[in-house]
Formats: structure tokens, sequence, C-alpha cells
């Protein structure tokens, strides 16, 4: 094996980046795709306050063998650093995995990184062959998740209103439900970045060394414009409270504009005080109408959650989601 490593500085860089994404990502995960080139371009430009993403090629001769992404938080979890890497599927098990994995390690630390942090899918009811390599490397398990699929062209308005009748009733009658598209309204913001701000304490994460997030307005309007950069549409509903007037329940999905085909469930949280009210349940039915009106080119929806997760699975269950995969979240003292 003689594999060599390049840091992806330009665009030819990150076709060769995005090529294995193309190659592995339907391979690994049944019933997805890669993201759009269109997005990996995004993140390789991407100048953000809230984190820097570095990539790397690995190469044999003139082959593209595999590709390494790190992301370093920048507003919170500084000792923290994400990383990802990927062999293409006609060269594994011959140990460009383990060189690409010692290399990655190497930068993260060098960085000043303490630990480092990555999620492995396995099939549903199996050990898949990333979290064996990752165990290998001597990680521990953090977390664990299923990713669950949700079928839309045999979701229809009637089983909404079923579910939203026999399950939401009238518990969620107080609130006034909200929806937007890609930007939130500016007397909303605040409090959307309060709710975002709860995710990464409120969502289990088992024994994930990950800190709380710091959000504000800015942070969310950061999120907003990455988000258009990266050509994905946010569908978001909420749930407002008639007393503070601001959000008390949060739920959003996105959309490429590139490859709309599969939407992603992306964050979903309910403010302590409200709930109970069947708000999380409330306002996915909302979104999923707003998904179903906005986007009929979506024809499923992805999402992942703690395994112990039980209300939101709860939740997903009573949409009709099915498990899927799972995906261990690994930790790594450098
Ligand atoms: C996980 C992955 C990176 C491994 O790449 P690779 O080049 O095949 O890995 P290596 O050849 O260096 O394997 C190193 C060790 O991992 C373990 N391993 C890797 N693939 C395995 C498999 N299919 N079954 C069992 N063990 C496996 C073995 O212990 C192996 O050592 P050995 O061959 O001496 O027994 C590759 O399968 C991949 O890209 N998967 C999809 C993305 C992913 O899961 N990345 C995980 C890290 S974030």
């Amino acid at each position: 094996m003689s594999v060599s490593i390049s840091r992806v500085v330009d665009v030819a860089g990150v076709e060769l980046w995005h090529d294995v994404e193309e190659r592995s990502v339907p391979f690994d995960h049944p019933g997805l795709l890669a993201d759009p080139f269109e997005e990996s371009l995004s993140m390789f430009r991407e100048d953000q306050r809230t984190e820097r993403i570095v990539m790397f090629t690995a190469h044999d001769g003139d082959e593209v063998v595999g590709n390494e992404m790190i992301s370093y938080p920048l507003l919170d979890n500084l000792d923290n650093a994400l990383v990802h890497l990927t062999v293409v599927p006609e060269r594994r098990r011959r140990g460009v995995g383990r060189f690409l994995a010692g290399h990655l390690l190497d930068v993260a630390r060098a960085e000043g990184r303490k630990r480092a942090m990555g999620w492995v899918a396995s099939p549903f009811d199996a050990e898949g062959p990333g979290l064996t390599f990752a165990l290998g490397l001597g990680v521990t398990r953090a977390n664990e998740n299923v990713r669950r699929e949700l079928d839309l062209e045999g979701l229809d308005d009637g089983t909404l209103d079923t579910v939203q009748r026999d399950l939401v009733g009238n518990r969620a009658d107080r609130y006034q439900l909200v929806t937007w598209i890609d930007r939130a309204p500016d007397e909303l913001v605040e409090t959307a970045a309060r709710m975002m701000g709860r995710m990464s304490t409120d969502a289990p994460l088992g024994d994930s060394a990950w800190e709380p997030e710091a959000w504000d307005a800015a942070r969310y309007r950061e999120g907003e414009v990455a988000a258009a950069s990266r050509r994905r549409r946010r569908l978001a509903a909420g749930a407002v409270d008639p007393n503070s007037s601001g959000l008390v329940a949060y739920t959003d999905i996105g959309v490429s504009t590139i490859r709309p085909e599969i939407a992603y469930q992306w964050d979903t949280v309910v403010d302590p005080d409200h709930r109970g009210h069947r708000l999380g349940l409330a306002t996915k039915v909302e979104n999923l109408r707003q998904l179903r009106r906005e986007s009929p080119e979506s024809k499923r929806i992805e999402t992942w959650n703690a395994a112990s997760n039980s209300f939101m699975i709860a939740v997903n269950d009573a949409l009709g989601f099915r498990p899927v995969e799972r995906t261990t979240a690994v930790e790594l003292a450098l």
C-alpha cells in the first residue's frame, strides 16, 4: 500500500472528496444518497464563526481511495473535534482506514483538541464494519442512535388528520402553531435560538462529552445563511405561547433544492415548562403538511434519534416512521 493524503485546497480537490461520498454513501447506508456536490463545495468555502471544516483526500497513485473531514466547533466544545473518514468500497480491508485514522487523529491533536468524536453506522440488527473498525482504534461508545424512515408517498392528509385527531386532540389548543421557510420571523428568532440551545442539553446524549451549546439570535441567523449557501431549504414549525409570545416548541426539516427526493428531519424540541401538551407531535404534523405542500418531490424523510429517547420515538412511530439503521456515537481521548 502506498497511500498519500492531501489537504483539499481547491475545487478540484472538493470534486475528488465528493466522489468518495457518491461511491460510498449508498453502499454504506441503504436508502441514503450523498449530499450534492454543491453542499461539499459550500462546506469547503464557508468561513463560519461557529465551526471550521477541514477536508482531506487519500490517493493511491492517480486513484482517490478515501476521504477525511474534521469539524472544529469554535463557539463551544473547544476540546472536541468531529471526525469522519471513508474508504471507497473497492479498497477496504487493506489497511487504508487505519492509516487515515492515524492521520486524522494526529491533525486533531495538533490543533489542540482533546477528544475526537464520530458516528458509525450499523445495520439495524448487527454490528457493522465501521463500528468494528472504530472499536479497534480504542474508541468508547458514547450513545446509540437509530435512523428511521418515513415513506412520504404512503402518507396522505387523511393519516395526518387521524394522528392529529386521535393523538393531539385538543391538548395543544391554547398554543398558536406557526410555520416558516428558510428565515425565521424576526419576532421569533430569539426563542428559536433558545430552543436550539436546548437541543444540546435536552436530547439524550448518553455518555457523550458534548457541552451545552451557546446559541443566540446571531448564531441562528448564521445557520440560516449556511443552509442557504449549501442550497438547503429549511421548513420549520413551532408553537407560540400566547402568554409570552415566544416559541415553546420547535421542529425543522431540511431539503436540498438539488436533491429533494430525501428530506431530513433536523431538530425537534419542546420547552420543559410546556411538555405534556403533545406539542412535539402537533408541530411535526404541521411541518409534514408543509413539506407535502412545499416539496412534493420529496419521497421520504429520514430522522435520527437516541435509542433511549422514548418520547420522540413514540411521536415518530405514531407518524409511521420505521427503523432502518443504527448509528453509534463514539469518542476517543487524544
Ligand atoms: C470503517 C472503514 C473506514 C474501514 O476502512 P478499511 O480501509 O477497510 O479499514 P482497515 O483495512 O484499515 O481495517 C482496520 C481494522 O478494522 C476492522 N475492520 C474493518 N472492516 C471490517 C469488516 N468489514 N469486518 C470486520 N472488521 C473490519 C478490522 O479489525 C481491521 O483490521 P484487520 O483487517 O487487520 O482485521 C470503511 O469500512 C468505511 O469507509 N466505512 C464507511 C464509513 C465509516 O464507517 N467510517 C467510520 C469512521 S468515522
